[in-house]
């Protein structure tokens, strides 16, 4: 079992390029089983996640060609198998994806319930309630989703919660609908725009992108496309509390920094200076950073996948921050490992207190889910001595070879066994 050990604490200088969005990814790949045409998609992340997803529409019947690490062409001329099995839903829950498409493509479709992870219970029923919505047959049968659909009819539907993978599988299955479809309270991230773009270059007739609010005209079929994912905001804001909690000053390229003008402006106000162009970041720490309080909300608000980051962070400030964690009921599985590095923080219920600055200091920890990795890591930076973290196969499925950037940039890190 690979492990990684970083000697704390570091200095960390010169330049990081980030990689194509995980979650922007996902989305526009399972796009490619709404048409019999195939899609070629730029700037893919060469991470875990991706590789999952591109076995499980292999399995239900596209054609996969990895161009070169970061372009991926997906051709799915027929659908062999409109199932998405429980042994590779269960690694990757993102495989919900594969459900709207289907339905909308091929009018049958069983895919396993995603069942909870690390962070939370993550119910789908908002998706199942948007596809009924749409004249779909839900029903539920031994943890598989078995949907059927003659043809989906253009309808008003209206979520009761936020969802973001929701919002995206229930605007691809109404781009094939008969009619026209209003989807009312809508999640708002930059990997649904993006995932629109692309199912507006396929021939679809989107609009309202980026807002709450989106309106789709059914087509009879979707075609060819060829589109680049979008930065990933949540490495970039990764890569932005690295140079602050190692005290540092680097540059952050190729990013779009427009994705996280709330996260930018939260780390300003703790004493950063950042600098910014269309697509890149200059960051550089203050000497002490101060305090802040942050809630997690939907986008464009401070973003639940930098929230134990943040918290890492924050340890080193001088002064009391309070945390509320408003997306998951169950994302403070980081704070138990920070405790054991030194960190003074305080849970109650959805509300933790971090008490800094406290001198962190190397320990062996375990990461227990893909963001809860990082804030190791970074934590690690800042803290004396050694620490070797275990079970990093989590970090794998959404970080582009962060251990080379991070040593590029000089940390003392490296992937052990
Ligand atoms: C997406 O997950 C991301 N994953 C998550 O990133 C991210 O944390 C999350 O959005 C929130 O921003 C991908 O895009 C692949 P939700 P998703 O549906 O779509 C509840 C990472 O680290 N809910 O927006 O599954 C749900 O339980 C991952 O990259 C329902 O109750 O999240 C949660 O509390 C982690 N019923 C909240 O809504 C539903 O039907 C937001 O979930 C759907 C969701």
């Amino acid at each position: 079992m690979a492990k990684i050990k970083i000697t704390g604490p570091c200095r960390l200088e010169g330049s990081v390029t980030i990689n194509g969005a995980k979650n922007a990814a996902l989305p526009c790949m399972a796009a490619s089983l709404l048409t019999e045409s195939s899609i070629t998609l730029n700037n893919i992340p060469n991470v875990k996640d991706v590789d999952t997803l591109a076995s499980l529409l292999n399995f239900i019947g596209a054609e996969i060609n990895k161009k070169d690490n970061n372009t991926i062409n997906i051709e799915c001329k027929k659908i062999k198998n409109a199932l998405a099995p429980y042994e590779m839903v269960k690694t990757m829950r993102a495989s919900i994806l594969a459900l709207g498409p289907l339905v909308a493509r091929n009018g049958y479709a069983k895919v396993s319930l995603p069942g909870g992870c690390a962070i939370g219970a993550r119910p789908v029923e908002q998706h199942l309630k948007g596809l009924e919505k749409l004249g779909a047959d839900i029903t539920i049968e031994h943890g598989y989703i078995i949907a059927h659909a003659n043809t989906l009819q253009g309808t008003e539907f209206t979520f009761d919660k936020i969802t973001v993978t929701g919002t995206e599988n229930i605007m691809m299955a109404a781009t094939l609908a008969k009619g026209h479809t209003i989807i009312y309270n809508c999640a708002r991230e930059p990997e649904i725009e993006n995932l629109g773009q692309l199912l507006i270059k396929m021939g679809a007739k989107i609009n309202g992108l980026g807002t709450d609010t989106i309106h789709i005209e059914g087509v009879n079929n979707l075609y060819s496309a060829q589109h680049s994912i979008i930065p990933d905001r949540i490495e970039t804001g990764t890569y932005a509390i690295a140079a602050l909690i190692c005290n540092s000053k680097i540059k952050i390229k190729n990013c779009n920094p427009s994705h996280l003008i709330i996260p930018l402006k939260k780390l300003q106000e703790i004493g950063a200076n950042i600098e910014f162009t269309n697509n890149e970041i200059l960051i550089q720490s203050p000497e002490k950073l101060s305090s802040a309080n942050i809630e997690t909300n939907p986008y464009p608000n401070f973003p639940t996948d930098l929230q134990a980051q943040y918290m890492s962070l924050m340890t080193q400030a001088y002064g009391t921050s309070i945390i509320k964690e408003n997306i998951f009921e169950n994302r403070f599985m980081h704070v138990g490992e920070l405790l054991r590095m030194g960190a003074n923080i305080n849970i109650s219920g959805s509300i933790a207190t971090v008490y800094g600055k406290t001198n962190l200091l190397g320990a062996n920890v375990m990461a227990t889910d893909l963001r809860a990795s990082a804030c190791l890591i970074l934590a690690a930076l800042a803290a004396k001595g050694e620490t070797i973290i275990d079970r990093i196969y989590h970090l794998e499925r959404g970080y582009v070879n962060l251990v080379e950037k991070l040593s590029s940039l000089g940390a003392v890190i490296q992937k052990i066994n």
